[in-house]
Order: structure tokens, then sequence, then C-alpha cells
């Protein structure tokens, strides 16, 4: 059986998690079930990032140790992704003792191996990023990506000799031209080692919020050293040789461009280093950026409403952002799944920003979105057949027609929609689900069985869109899956889509007539713009 080894970035819990972090997990989630549901077996892992000078800041203003402050800020990611449905198969937070004891294995052996070195560093250090910048680098004189001060730190430290990875990673991405994508990404890696490598400082002294080094207890190693590692953690590295072995490399790591050289330079150098396969297949995506006015006064005032009631500073805080642009980063994803539902934000965010390049974020984004696709294409269909099934059927669901004009454009939408999820593009997997939709909409609006008497034309006809209906259940399983499920039900289909397998179950002819047909309140109820 084929293994699927798809992770997220673990994400920094300094924060709360945000619509950025929700678009990475529903996408890994997504895909995650599109492969079980080919029968692949599946290793779906998020987490969350624990350590550093970052979370150690976020904790200290709010008065907790890092570690209280860390399993505060984890219910809030383990919550939003029960809230969107998200299955992933393992929660990796880095202060377990499973991923300090394989950080340890690991850089001991990078230490072994001969590839680490104390040495005294200076630089400029942005907290926010956990990274060191040259003054070039600095906009402003300060943080390219979050414009905030950068610090002058001096530390002896341990350095990972990066520089001698130069040939060693060039040969990697030649050989292994997929393994990041898309190629912009893999020629920014590209170009980024041949402008040449300087070693890493991996280890600091200034803070102890981390791993401690395993030969010097001094020390403890730099966020990034420890996190990078979660992904082997997670599959058993240090701790069953067997079990890791069996999922890697044959990983799938879904990162944001933001983090490229971490995932496609340092990463793949370190797996190098200390004798473990670099990761097979790096994806990376754009960002989320968001666009229209009115989503931040919508979505602000809700956060602030969800918020802590006793928390009258955040709630103040979120007052005033109303008449400010919001950021991405301060939209909670529940307050899209309050609004709109869980499977239609899950939609909308795996539908309206292509795996790859940035996207516009915007609430009209959202609702045009939803009124087009879900309320006025899938939801109508639904209704409709349900509705026409009841009237001239007696609710009882008619078989399809074996040489119906729709299996052909059934087909063809089931192999390419298969193709664009193994692409890693969810986006137009979804696009090519919805042509089956419209092309079932047209074929009934072209018959008009609710004007026709009751017979076996009519029977063709909604059969036929019953069977539409069985493999858009099946298709649409990995981005919405209590929706599908709901459809299978209504259908009078036993168990749900995500107990059969494709391609066997997408086979034209599958529904098999004569179950009852229920007509339930609307799937996606129209919204005013
Ligand atoms: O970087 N659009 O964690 P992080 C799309 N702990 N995706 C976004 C986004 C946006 N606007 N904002 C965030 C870290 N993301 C490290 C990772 S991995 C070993 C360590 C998503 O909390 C995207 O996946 O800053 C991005 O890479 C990730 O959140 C960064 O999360
Ligand atoms: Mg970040």
């Amino acid at each position: 059986m084929p293994r699927f080894y798809v992770t997220t970035p673990i994400y920094y819990v300094n924060d709360a998690p945000h619509v950025g972090h929700a678009y990475t997990t529903v996408n890994a989630d997504a895909l995650a079930r599109w492969h079980r549901l080919v029968g692949d077996e599946v290793f779906f892992l998020t987490g969350t990032d624990e350590h550093g000078a970052k979370v150690a800041e976020a904790a200290a203003e709010h008065g907790m140790s890092p570690q209280e402050w860390a399993d505060t800020v984890v219910q809030r990611f383990l919550g939003a992704w029960r809230d969107l449905d998200i299955a992933n198969d393992d929660f990796i937070r880095t202060t377990e003792p499973r991923h300090h004891h394989a950080v340890q294995a690991f850089l001991q052996r990078i230490y072994d191996n001969g590839y680490i070195r104390l040495d005294t560093y200076t630089g400029l250090y942005c907290v926010s990023c956990e990274d060191y910048y040259t003054p070039e680098q600095l906009v402003d004189g300060k943080c390219p990506i979050h414009g905030r001060p950068v610090v002058e730190m001096e530390e002896e430290n341990y350095f990972f000799e990066l520089s001698r990875f130069e040939d060693r990673l060039l040969r990697w991405y030649e050989e292994n031209p997929d393994a990041i994508r898309p190629a912009t990404k893999r020629n920014e890696a590209l170009s980024f080692v041949k402008g040449g490598l300087k070693d890493i400082s991996i280890t600091r002294t200034s803070m102890h919020w981390g791993v401690p080094v395993p030969w010097d207890e001094r020390h403890v190693f730099y966020v990034w050293y420890d996190a990078l590692i979660n992904y082997l953690t997670a599959v058993g590295y240090g701790a069953d040789e067997e079990r890791w072995r069996l999922w890697w490399p044959a990983v799938h790591h879904l990162i944001g461009k933001e983090i490229v050289r971490f995932h496609c330079v340092w990463w793949p150098a370190m797996c190098m280093a200390a004798g473990v396969d670099p990761p097979a297949h790096v994806f990376v995506h754009g960002w989320l950026l968001v666009g229209g006015q009115k989503l931040s006064k919508t979505l602000v005032r809700q956060q602030a409403d969800s918020a802590d009631a006793d928390d009258a500073d955040d709630a103040a805080d979120a007052t005033d952002a109303a008449d400010r642009p919001v950021r991405l980063t301060e939209i909670a994803p529940q307050a899209l799944t309050e609004d709109f539902g869980v499977d239609a934000t899950r939609y909308h965010l795996l539908r309206d920003v292509p795996f790859g390049t940035d996207g516009d974020f915007s609430y009209e984004g959202l609702v045009s979105r939803y009124n087009a696709d879900l309320a006025n294409n899938l939801g109508n269909l639904v209704a409709r057949v349900a509705t026409v099934v009841g009237s001239k059927c007696g609710g009882i669901g008619p078989a399809p027609d074996p040489e119906s004009a729709l299996a052909e454009v059934a087909g063809d939408v089931v192999s390419s929609a298969a193709d664009a999820w193994a692409r890693i593009a969810p986006h137009e997997a979804l696009e090519q689900t919805w042509r089956l939709i419209g092309a079932a909409n047209a074929a009934l609006e072209a018959a008009e069985p609710w004007k026709a008497e009751p017979g076996p034309a009519v029977d063709a006809v909604l059969g036929d869109a019953l069977e539409v209906l069985r493999l858009v259940s099946l298709l649409v399983s990995p981005a919405m899956p209590a929706t599908s499920t709901e459809i299978w039900r209504r259908i009078g289909l036993d168990g749900g889509p995500q107990d059969r397998r494709l391609p066997a179950d997408a086979a034209w002819g599958g529904y098999p007539g004569g179950v009852p047909v229920e007509k339930g309140e609307p799937l996606f109820p129209r919204r005013k713009a």
C-alpha cells in the first residue's frame, strides 16, 4: 500500500492561530483525506513550535513561565483544528520528551560526524524571526519581515558547518528536480546556495528555553534547529528505527514561502550531516493577503465578541482595530467558521488561493464564492434533485442511465480531479469537480423534469443527477467532509464517502436506485453580500 506522509510547519505558540495557519493546515488535511480516499496509508502531522526567544518573550509579557504559556496557547491551536474538522494523525509539541530525545539523538549524530564546532558569533538578531540578519538585509535598520528593531547579539555558540554542504545541496537539487515545488522556489533555494553558504550558529547560552545540548549542558539548541527535527520525531526517529524508515524520506512538507531557506537549504543539509536522506518533497505556498476593508470590520468585531469576556484590554484593542486596516494575523479561523460554517470556510481556503501563489483574502471574495459555488451550484443541485424526486418519484431515487451523456463528463472530471490532487493543486481539483456539478444542473434545466409527467424519461434524468451527487460527494469529501457525508445520507446511501475507495467506486453507475431520497434544510443558504 503506498504511503503518504504530509506535514504542516509547526506553528509558534507566541500567539493564537490565525487564518494563515488555517490555510496550510486545511490544505494538508484535504490532501491527507484525498490520499486516504485513494487507499494510501496516510500519516498527517501538525503541531506547535514551543521553544525560543519569541515564545519566552510572549510568556514573560503575560507573566507566565514559557511552559505555562505554551500549555495555554496550544489549546487554541488544538481548538482551532477541532473546529475546522482537521483529522491529523498526530500533533507534536516540541516540549514533549519524545521530541527532546529525537533532537538530541539527531544532533549528536551530526556532532559525532564532525559537522559541528564551537565559535563566537556576533550578529543582528530579530526575535520575531528567530534569525540573524546582515546589515544589508535590513530595511531602514529594521527586520525586513517584521519591521521591528534587531538586536546586536554576541554569543559563544556551536556552529553547524553548513558551508561544507554547498556541493552536496547543488547536486541534490540537480538530481531531484521535483523535490522543491513550485520551480520558482527551487530556483530561489538554488541561487541562495550558489551565493555561498555561511556556517550557522545552532546553540544559545543567552536563554534557556530550548532543548539542552547533550554534549554541553550550558547550551540549548537554537529554536529552528530543534523545530525542523519534529518531522522525524513524529515518525519515531531515535526511538523506533523500523517505523521512521517506513515513512522517511517520502514526506511532503507543506510550508509558507517565508521559510524556504530553513526547509530547502538547512534541513536537507542537516539530514545529510546526520546520515539521513533529505525530505523527498517540499511544497511551498504563497501568502494570503488581506484586501477588502469590510473584512476587517466584520471579522475583527467578531473576534472581539468571541474573545475572553474578562479580557477588557483585548476587547478595547479590537474595537480600535475596527477603524484601521486589519492584518491577516488578527483574523481567527473561528471568526470565519462561526460566520460561514466549517465546510464553506474550508472550501474557500482550498478553492480561492491557488496553492503556490499569493492570494487575496477578502470578505467580499468569501461571500461571492460562497454564493456562486456553494449556494447556487452545489446546494441548488442537492435541493432541486431531492424536491423533484419527491414530487415525481414518490421520494425514491431512480437508478442512473448507464449510457448517460453525463457519464463521459464524470469520467473526465474524476480523472482530472485525481490528477490535480496528486499534483497538490486542490483549487484545480475543486474547479474540475464543479464542472460536473455545472453539467448536471445544465442537464436538469434542459430536461425540466419538474414540468414533465412521471415516467422513464424523468427517472433517467433524476437518476443521472443522483449519480452525479454520489460522485460529487466522493470528490468533495477531502474538502468538505461533513457536507459530503450529509449529501451521501440524503441520497439514501449507507456509510459515508470516506468508506469508499477511488477510483473503483467513482465509476459511473454506482448509485443503486430504489433508495429513499431526503429533502433537508438548504445546505448553503444564500448570503447577502
Ligand atoms: O514559521 N498566508 O511558525 P509560524 C499563508 N515555527 N500561510 C501563512 C500565513 C499567510 N499570511 N501566515 C502564516 C514558523 N502562514 C515556524 C515553523 S517548521 C519546522 C517551524 C502559515 O507560526 C504558513 O504555513 O510563523 C507559514 O509557513 C506558517 O504559517 C508559519 O507559522
Ligand atoms: Mg511566521
